[in-house]
């Protein structure tokens, strides 16, 4: 199977911070699987996240996506960038334009620059964009504006947007964590199946365990920057996961991650 990213031994700190947020990490996924990432908070995922989608500068290590390097003192090329797309938490709509108008954006890494400079898309990027509104149970908002919308149509649109970028890896840092519990398994459900049919991989963060569980293939856990659990979802007790929750005590100057 091929593989769909790999970290090797990769740390990073964010500017000032005394503790690394992510410590000699190492993590391969293979292409086409589901990946919940879990943690408490600060525990890295955003920070993993970030480090996939290319955002990420002076950090030391390994990196490679679908098959090519990342550069820790450079950002990707706008043509390799639109191979991953990323679901932002606080969905990162333009909330005064219409849904479709929305979900097109997502096209604008595929489209040449100065169609993309101009906005009008090609007969195939509406194409992608209409399969992406259909798929995702919003074809009859495509003209309402985002800012008339509910959470949860507001996370099929970030969805829809995602999927209509055609990315073979798809990043998504805590995309159901302001929905109510029926609307996040319908939007999780939603996410991870749009990309099984796609053959793209998945990787999201989550802090519903049960969530997590329902709809990834393997579960990855984080404290402090590290990966502390990698395995299969039956693999997840529920001992091993109030371990991930457990608190993480900090003194400054002295780094007790390791005793917990
Ligand atoms: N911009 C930043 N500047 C400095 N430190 C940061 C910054 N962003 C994150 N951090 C720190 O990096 C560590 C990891 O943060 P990260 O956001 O990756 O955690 P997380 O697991 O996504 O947490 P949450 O569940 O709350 O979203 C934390 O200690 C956090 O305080
Ligand atoms: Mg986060």
């Amino acid at each position: 199977m091929s593989v769909a990213a790999q970290i090797g031994d990769v740390s990073f700190a964010h500017p000032g911070a005394d503790l690394p947020s992510l410590d000699r990490v190492s993590l391969t996924v293979s292409q086409g699987e589901s990946v919940a990432l879990l943690g408490a908070s600060g525990a890295g995922k955003t920070t993993l996240l970030t480090l996939l989608d290319g955002r990420l500068r002076d950090w030391r290590g390994r990196v490679s996506v679908l098959g090519m390097p990342l550069d820790p003192d450079n950002a990707p090329p706008r043509a390799r960038r639109a191979d991953t797309g990323f679901v932002f938490q606080e969905f990162a709509l333009v909330e005064r334009s219409t849904v479709l108008r929305n979900v097109l954006n997502g096209r604008l890494g595929r489209m040449p620059s100065l169609r993309a400079f101009v906005g009008s898309p090609s007969s195939l990027d509406l194409e992608a964009a209409r399969i992406a509104l259909v798929d995702c149970g919003i074809a009859d908002l495509a003209e309402r504006r985002v800012d008339s919308l509910s959470g949860g149509q507001r996370q099929r649109v970030a969805i829809a947007r995602c999927l209509a970028q055609e990315p073979r890896l798809i990043l998504a840092d805590e995309p159901v964590s302001s929905l109510d519990p029926a609307r996040a398994a319908e939007i999780l459900a939603l996410l991870t199946e749009a990309a099984r049919a796609r053959g793209a991989t998945v990787l999201f963060s989550s802090h519903q365990p049960d969530l997590a569980r329902r709809f990834s293939d393997r579960i990855v856990g984080m404290k402090g920057g590290r990966i502390v659990f990698d395995g299969g979802v039956a693999d997840l007790g529920d001992a091993a996961t109030s371990d991930l929750y457990r608190e993480t005590v900090t003194v400054p100057g002295i780094d007790l991650r390791a005793v917990n």
